[in-house]
């Protein structure tokens, strides 16, 4: 008989496999997410993103969404289509979710485009700081070079000041 480890365990350390010197040995990196996707190959874990459900406010507009938390891909396995995979997963289960909008932070937006985000530009954004594991203070700061989204449903992305209502993911 084969024994087979719980995904807890066998997920310890992926995240700093595709992002060296940012997770340190942890699951997450402010915030544990509400649940993920993953991607196996037989049994071993090479792709993940995370999913923060919540509403945000945007000029008094209460929208919900998926935050995209840390989409990645064991080096050795990119460039196959398992991030795209993953992209296309969430956003069947947050259309079934009614959520709005899938909203992100990159600075590389080269795959994010091909899946039908755009950039908000401005993006006044106000969100709960967290700083090694604690809550610091209320940041707002116009985030138009990271703020990325994609709408699930005929409505345009509100114009106006973001209020994420938490950590920024
Ligand atoms: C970005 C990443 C998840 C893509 O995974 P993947 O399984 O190779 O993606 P796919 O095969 O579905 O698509 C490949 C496309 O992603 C795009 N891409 C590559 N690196 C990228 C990056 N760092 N950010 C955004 N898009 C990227 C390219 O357009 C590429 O297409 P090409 O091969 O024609 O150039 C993977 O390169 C990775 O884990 N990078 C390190 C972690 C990271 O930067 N994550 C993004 C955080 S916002």
């Amino acid at each position: 008989m084969r024994l087979i480890k719980p995904r807890r365990l066998r997920f310890r350390g992926f995240l700093d496999e595709c992002f060296p010197d940012t997770f340190d040995g942890r699951s997450y990196f402010k915030q544990l997410p509400h649940f993920r996707y993953l991607a196996y190959q037989d049994e071993k874990i090479v792709g993940q993103l995370g999913i923060d459900h919540r509403v945000i406010n945007i000029e008094g507009k209460i929208v919900r969404i998926f935050g995209l938390i840390d989409l990645c891909v064991l080096p050795a396995y990119r460039r196959s289509g398992i991030a795209s995979n993953l992209l296309h997963t969430a956003e069947m289960q947050a259309r079934r979710a009614q959520v709005d909008f899938l909203v992100l932070m990159g600075d590389n937006d080269t795959i994010y485009k091909a899946h039908g985000f755009n950039r908000v530009s401005p993006a006044m954004t106000k969100w709960l700081a967290v700083e090694n594991v604690e809550s610091v203070s209320i940041i707002e700061r116009d985030l138009a070079d990271f703020f990325l989204v994609k709408s699930l449903s005929a409505e345009e992305w509100p114009k106006g000041k973001i209020d994420m209502l938490g950590y920024l993911f």
